[in-house]
């Protein structure tokens, strides 16, 4: 990737986490970039849904946009508990998380569900980042691209772009664990995704490809320069604002 390098996303995911109280972390983070820390990169909370409105408040003008964890696939309807990409949208929001693995495996959320949440996201105009990762077994097992090629053409719809799709590799084994791939794991996976992409979409090239699993402030900015690496998708080190702009610092 030359010139035409698609703008980077960094994008944290609170999971189940934080309060109201937590929101002072967004002040911090707003004050750290404003401060001549702007990174030559694009910003993203993801927030526990009922804080989305808030944080979306919160941060006012400030170069931070606000995405949600998940959303339900159709629009509206009797489903107790869901949030729809509608509402998401309503609050400000410009994007949504779907098929994340911890989904996958707590909600039992198949490639087929993560792609009809894709296109409810879009249906919302929203930003669907779509999540895959092998399991360490299948890693092992030497399954990594047949795995991650299988997630991606079947939770990626047809008709995407890459304004309105992003997809973010995040190996299970390496999320939440502190052990993360070697770069040159992580290149072969990007540049396999991304050859998948150009050859199904016109825009294939532009599509941001995060990186996600035990990214820190300490490993950020190798991990960042791996060749198809356009960002990260962080949890842990998202919450504090001080470990975010040590990762955001990786883009500047
Ligand atoms: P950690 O950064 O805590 O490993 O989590 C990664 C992740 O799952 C982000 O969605």
């Amino acid at each position: 990737m030359q010139a035409q390098d698609p703008r980077p996303l960094v994008a944290g995911n609170w999971k189940m986490n934080g309060l109201l109280s937590s929101l002072e972390e967004v002040d911090k983070l707003a004050a750290g970039i404003a401060n001549g820390a702007r990174p030559a990169c694009d910003v993203m909370l993801c927030p526990p849904a009922p804080l989305l409105l808030a944080m979306r408040e919160r941060i006012g003008e400030a170069a931070i946009a606000v995405g949600a964890q998940d959303c339900h696939m159709q629009d509206s309807g009797a489903h107790t508990g869901d949030v729809s990409a509608a509402l998401i949208a309503d609050l400000g929001c410009t994007a949504v998380i779907v098929g994340h693995s911890e989904r996958r495996t707590d909600h039992g959320e198949t490639d087929a569900m993560v792609l009809a949440k894709a296109l409810s996201a879009h249906r919302a105009e929203l930003t669907a980042i779509v999540c895959v990762g092998e399991t360490e077994a299948e890693r092992d097992a030497g399954k990594a691209l047949e795995i991650v090629g299988h997630q991606v053409a079947s939770s990626v719809p047809d008709g995407v772009t890459a304004a309105n799709l992003v997809v973010a590799y995040e190996p299970v084994w390496a999320i939440g664990t502190g052990r993360t791939p070697t770069a040159e794991e992580i290149g072969e996976v990007h540049s396999f995704i991304r050859r998948q992409l150009m050859d199904r979409f016109s825009d294939g090239e532009q599509f941001r490809l995060l990186y996600g699993g035990s990214v820190k402030p300490a490993n950020a900015a190798e991990l960042m320069a791996v060749s198809n690496v356009d960002g990260a998708l962080v949890g842990g080190a998202s919450l504090k604002a001080e470990d975010f702009l040590g990762i955001l610092a990786a883009y500047r």
